[in-house]
C-alpha cells in the first residue's frame, strides 16, 4: 500500500475546513445550533459547481429514497448530507484523513442528519465494506488524489450491486500536460497520479461497467476555478492565521499553478456515470 501521509497531511492544513465554515456562517449570522442543512449546504460541498453539480450527478445517477450511496473520499461529508437531505436515502461517505472525517461527523449531527448519513474513516483502495452493499458509488473531485486508479475502479465495482452504478466527476491528466508539472501536482496537491477520459472509461469497461454517460468538463471547471482561487485568495488571512503565512502563501502558488494547468489544457475533467452489469 503507498503512503497516505502527504495527502492527509494536504487535508489537515487545507484552507477549507470546518473552523473556517463555522466562522463564515457566524459572519453571516447562524450560529453553530441554529444551523440547518438548507443553510450549511452552501457552505461545505469541496468540489467545482457545489450544489448544482451534485444535483446533476444525483439525476445522472437516477438516486432514490430507497437506494442506499458510498461516497468515497467524502471530505466533510458537504455531498452526502445533501444527497440524503434532498433525496432522503441512506448515505455512507469514507475517508482517509481522520479531521475530515471527524468534522464529517460533526457537521452531521449538527444538522441532525445523522439517521440517514454515517462516515467510515478507511481507504479507497481498500473499502471496509462487503461485495455488493450499494446501489450507487460516486465521488467527486477526490480520486485525482487515489494512487492506483485500477484498483479503485475496481473496488467500486466490487461494493457496487449488479445492476447499480458509479457515478462521480475527477480531475483529468490532458496531452498538454509535462513531466515536471506533474511531478509538481504530485508534490505539492498530492496527485500521485492522474487518469484521462479515455483511461477512466476502459476501467469502467475492463470492470463490467457500461458507460451511460461521459462528459468533458474541461472548459467548464477553466472558468470555475478562476473564481475558486479568487476565493482562495480571500480566505489567505484566515489560511494564515490558522496553519501559518508559509502554508497561506504556499497554497496560494500552488493553486495558481494548479488552475492555470486548466487554461493551457493540462488539466481537465471528466463526469462519468456507469452500470454495472447485472
Ligand atoms: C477534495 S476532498 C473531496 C471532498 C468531497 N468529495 C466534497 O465534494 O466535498 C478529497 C478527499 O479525498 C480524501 N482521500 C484522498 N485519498 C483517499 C483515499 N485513498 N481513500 C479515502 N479518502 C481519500 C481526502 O482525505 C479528502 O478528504
Amino acid at each position: 500500500m503507498t503512503a497516505t501521509g502527504p495527502v492527509v497531511a494536504f487535508y489537515d492544513t487545507h484552507p477549507i475546513n470546518e473552523d473556517q465554515i463555522l466562522r463564515a456562517l457566524a459572519d453571516r449570522g447562524t450560529a453553530a445550533d441554529a444551523l440547518t442543512e438548507e443553510i450549511l449546504k452552501d457552505h461545505d460541498q469541496d468540489h467545482f459547481g457545489g450544489i448544482e453539480a451534485n444535483d446533476i450527478l444525483i439525476a445522472a445517477a437516477g438516486i432514490r429514497p430507497d437506494h442506499v450511496v458510498l461516497d468515497v473520499c467524502s471530505g466533510m461529508g458537504g455531498p452526502a448530507r445533501y444527497l440524503a437531505h434532498r433525496i432522503g436515502c441512506r448515505v455512507v461517505g469514507l475517508d482517509l484523513t481522520e479531521s475530515r472525517h471527524a468534522s464529517a461527523q460533526r457537521l452531521t449531527r449538527l444538522v441532525h442528519l445523522d439517521h440517514l448519513v454515517e462516515f467510515r474513516l478507511g481507504n479507497a483502495l481498500e473499502m471496509p465494506f462487503e461485495d455488493a452493499s450499494f446501489d450507487v458509488v460516486m465521488g467527486q473531485e477526490a480520486w485525482c488524489h487515489v494512487p492506483d486508479k485500477p484498483r479503485l475502479i475496481a473496488e467500486c465495482a466490487r461494493v457496487v450491486k449488479p445492476g447499480g452504478v458509479i457515478a462521480f466527476t475527477d480531475i483529468l491528466r490532458r496531452d498538454a500536460l509535462t513531466g515536471p508539472e506533474m511531478e509538481r501536482l504530485t508534490r505539492e496537491m498530492t496527485f500521485p497520479d492522474l487518469e484521462t477520459l479515455d483511461g477512466y472509461a476502459r476501467l469502467l469497461a475492463a470492470n463490467d461497467c457500461s458507460v451511460l454517460r461521459r462528459d468533458d468538463l474541461s472548459e467548464l471547471w477553466a472558468r470555475i476555478l478562476i473564481q475558486r482561487l479568487e476565493m482562495y485568495r480571500s480566505l489567505g488571512s484566515d489560511t494564515a492565521r490558522k496553519f501559518g503565512t508559509a502554508r497561506s502563501q504556499q497554497w496560494d502558488a500552488t493553486y495558481a499553478f494548479f488552475v492555470e494547468r486548466f487554461a493551457v489544457g493540462g488539466l481537465g475533467g471528466g463526469r462519468f456515470v456507469a452500470r454495472r452489469a447485472d
